[in-house]
């Protein structure tokens, strides 16, 4: 600890708190037998935690995750209870609100997703997601936010808040510094200090100090050496000291390695995968650790006091519990709201010849080619998954739209090799069974393994990919020979038709938990099928559906390309409703979309998607803030959306507050001047003139959404606060905002600046 944060850490806590359920909590804690604590913070089924009936005390009950509440599982073993009463709404996924910048729609969202979590009985849901997007290749992108940690901590904000309304906690994921997938378990993310707290950190702050977050999940990796659930700086010093959280500190399931080291932070509950609870770092080991007096029992109190006011807070004990909301799951209202979040979330990357909105009544036959007309995402990602009560898919959205006087005809276009799911051994567990037999495996599973057999697991790994290469190679082969006659079809049906819409892009075979993409392009030969195809329907409306950016090599011959992340149950009635203009799309790209792999920083300075160590050595500089440096495009940049109506933007002006933290108030005005209602995401950066140290050439800090009826103007203030002009400086180990002059753009995106102006800071 440097002396800079020691001076921090003296810093007087401020305690949330009403005294009551403090002394509350003490009362309980004094009647508390050792076991009684120990069954309180470790897994004693696969979601849930131990009770101590004897005082009332019930378990903490958890489930996955951002899209919906997950299904039951056994509590003993990772296979599915095959229930028929945990059908649920699937929510559009973290990355598709992202794109909405719409706060009440994450708030709504959240709150849908609460209100499912408490329907089904639940006391934590394990979301949001809110890892920075760092590298487009990460096989979780897709349950996360933006590639900025402002727009990533102004929609989680809401959405903790909209899940917490309903007794149910938040339980905010993964903390930090969660960049990829490849080698979860054991990889060690090297970060320096402003790039933590500049970028990786404050989504997590404002989900703790402004979403009141009642619990935190620590991630799989480690930060400089440390992994994240035993890392005092990260949980002690930071979570804790700087940013006052009272909360509750979950583990990863099976994150937690070593029991001194993590019982001697705050952390608070240890989950994993595996049955043997009474052998978890928290249950017999810990206990035992105790006894001989290795850790001192007032660790385990400060862990279960975290737990009794999380407990308090969500009325699961107390006099109050008899007022806990019931929540509800499946209603009307929760499809309607996700419906709104799905139309909000589809982003129009291209309209060139204005050929969007299609014209229902010119069209007599209308052609959907590609897989992902068809393809049911929900049950798949991870434990992100979720058995949606049902899903629309587009073909089925346009067909309910279209009705039965035009015809609509469906081919594949390409070839997906079935992936069929087997329940008799679930990946989750595999994901930390396999390491088993390895010395690493040892190391996870259990104690005093200090130094892993790194040549031994080395050659496990490489076996692993060698098997997966030849895999692959065979899976290209078949692929390759079923896509002729595939190809052919599809080429016929599109010359016939009057319109023809393509509907491909990934799917969660590419956009998953435990493992990351090996590259940037489309999968199934399908880059190859829309040259084909732009050749015979110049006019083809491209439509592309994942959860991370692809490259697009055909994009400048594409005259439209409408992007759709997973989107939820609702996806092909929002789809639809935005082809034939019921819906003008708002969605804005929450990150950005590279032309190649190749171009992103993570690619240059290849830290990314290795094993054993990767260091964030590009800083600040990955995303929009690379591209503004190196001066390339992107393919479509940070911020990018297209709306079938255009906005006009005027008449800036700048004041500074006379009042508060003296910040800047930006006023402008946007105009409609289509002929269509529309939302409109105004974006306002901050350029640095002359910065003292090194710099981003522009940052997002402020962002509204605005709907407008056809020819009015909304008026629209903005304001940015000194925070917002501030940068990390590690030698005070504080924010300084330095005097001096800003320009502060106004934009549409992050490359279509409308509005300049310049603010001095005094
Ligand atoms: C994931 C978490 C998830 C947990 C419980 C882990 O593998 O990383 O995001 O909440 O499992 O399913």
């Amino acid at each position: 600890m440097t002396q800079a944060e020691e001076r921090q850490g003296t810093i007087k806590l401020e305690i949330r708190n009403d005294r009551k359920t403090e002394s509350q909590i003490e009362k309980l804690l004094n009647k508390m037998t050792l076991d009684e604590k120990i069954a309180m913070i470790h897994g004693a089924g696969l979601f849930q935690t131990g009770a101590v009936e004897r005082l009332n005390i019930p378990p903490l009950k958890c489930s996955d995750g951002p899209m919906g509440v997950r299904n039951e599982f056994h509590n003993e073993r990772w296979i599915p209870m095959g229930n028929h009463d945990d059908y649920v709404t699937y929510l559009p996924s973290n990355s598709a609100l992202a794109s909405s910048w719409n706060r009440e729609l994450a708030y709504q969202s959240g709150f849908v997703l609460g209100e499912e979590a408490r329907g089904r009985g639940k006391d934590v849901i394990l979301a949001p997601g809110i890892n920075i997007k760092r590298d487009p290749l990460c096989g979780r992108n897709f349950e996360y936010m933006s590639e900025d940690p402002k727009l990533a901590a102004a929609l989680a904000v809401p959405f903790i808040k909209g899940v917490q309304e309903n007794d149910v906690a938040a339980c905010v994921k993964h903390f930090a510094c969660n960049v990829q997938e490849t080698d979860r378990l054991m990889v060690d993310t090297v970060v320096d200090d402003r790039t933590l707290y500049e970028i990786y950190l404050p989504a997590f702050k404002a989900a703790v100090q402004e979403g009141g977050s009642y619990s935190l999940m620590g991630a799989y990796n480690m930060i400089n050496g440390t992994h994240c659930c035993e890392n005092k700086r990260l949980l002690d010093f930071i979570l804790r000291e700087e940013w006052g959280y009272d909360g509750t500190v979950i583990s990863d399931w099976g994150a937690v390695h070593k029991t001194k080291e993590a019982a001697g932070v705050t952390m608070d509950v240890e989950m994993s995968v595996f049955p043997d609870f009474d052998d978890y770092r928290f249950a017999t080991p810990l206990k035992e650790a105790v006894e001989k007096g290795e850790i001192s029992e007032s660790a385990i109190d400060s862990k279960v006091r975290n737990i009794l006011r999380m407990m308090f807070r969500l009325k699961m004990i107390g006099k109050q519990k008899d007022t806990r909301k019931a929540g509800v799951y499946n209603s009307l209202a929760h499809r309607e709201a996700i419906l709104r979040a799905a139309e909000e979330s589809m982003i129009l990357l291209k309209n060139e010849e204005n050929k969007l909105p299609l014209d229902r009544k010119k069209i007599r036959k209308i052609a959907l080619i590609g897989q992902n007309a068809v393809k049911i995402h929900s049950d798949g990602g991870g434990s992100a998954e979720i058995k949606a009560l049902y899903e629309i898919c587009p073909l089925m959205g346009i067909k309910a739209y279209l009705g039965g006087n035009t015809e609509v005809v469906y081919a594949p276009g390409y070839y997906v090799p079935e992936k069929p799911k087997t329940f008799d051994s679930n990946w989750q567990e595999k994901s930390l069974d396999e390491l088993e037999g390895t010395d690493i495996g040892l190391a996870v599973r259990r104690e005093g393994e200090e130094s892993p057999n790194v040549q031994e697991r080395a050659e496990v790994f490489r076996k692993e990919e060698e098997e997966k290469a030849a895999q692959k190679e065979k899976e290209k082969q078949l692929i390759h020979e079923k896509n002729i006659r595939l190809f052919e079809e599809a080429l016929k049906v599109a010359k016939e038709a009057d319109e023809v819409i393509f509907v491909g892009g990934l799917n969660h075979d590419f956009d998953s938990e435990g493992f990351d993409r090996s590259d940037m392009k489309l999968p199934y030969e399908q880059d190859m099928l829309i040259e084909e195809l732009l050749k015979v329907r110049k006019d083809a409306v491209i439509t592309l559906i994942g959860g991370s950016p692809v490259e697009m090599p055909w994009r400048d011959k594409a005259e439209t390309i409408l992007w759709s992340y997973y989107a939820g149950m609702e996806t092909g009635k929002a789809f639809a409703k935005i082809i034939f203009g019921d819906v003008n799309p708002s969605g804005k790209l929450a990150e950005t979309f590279p032309a190649r792999y190749e171009d992103c920083a993570t690619a240059k300075n290849g830290q990314s998607g290795i094993r054993g160590s990767i260091s964030l050595t590009e800083g600040l500089y990955f995303g929009y803030r690379y591209y503004d440096r190196e001066r390339t495009a992107p393919a479509f940049c940070f911020g990018h959306g297209l709306s079938y109506t255009k906005f006009v933007y005027s008449n800036l002006s700048l004041k500074q507050e006379k009042e508060g933290n003296k910040g800047i108030r930006v006023n402008f005005s946007v105009k409609n001047t289509g002929k269509r209602e529309g939302a409109e995401v105004v974006q306002v950066y901050i350029a640095p003139i002359a910065p003292k140290i090194d710099r981003p050439a522009k940052e997002l800090k402020a962002f509204a959404k605005v709907k407008l009826q056809p020819g009015r103007t909304g008026k629209i203030t903005l304001i940015l606060n000194r925070q917002d002009f501030s940068y990390f400086d590690t030698d005070s180990h504080a924010f300084v905002a330095d005097a001096g002059d800003y320009e502060i753009l106004v934009a549409a995106s992050c490359e279509d600046i409308r509005l300049r102006g310049i603010c001095t800071l005094t």
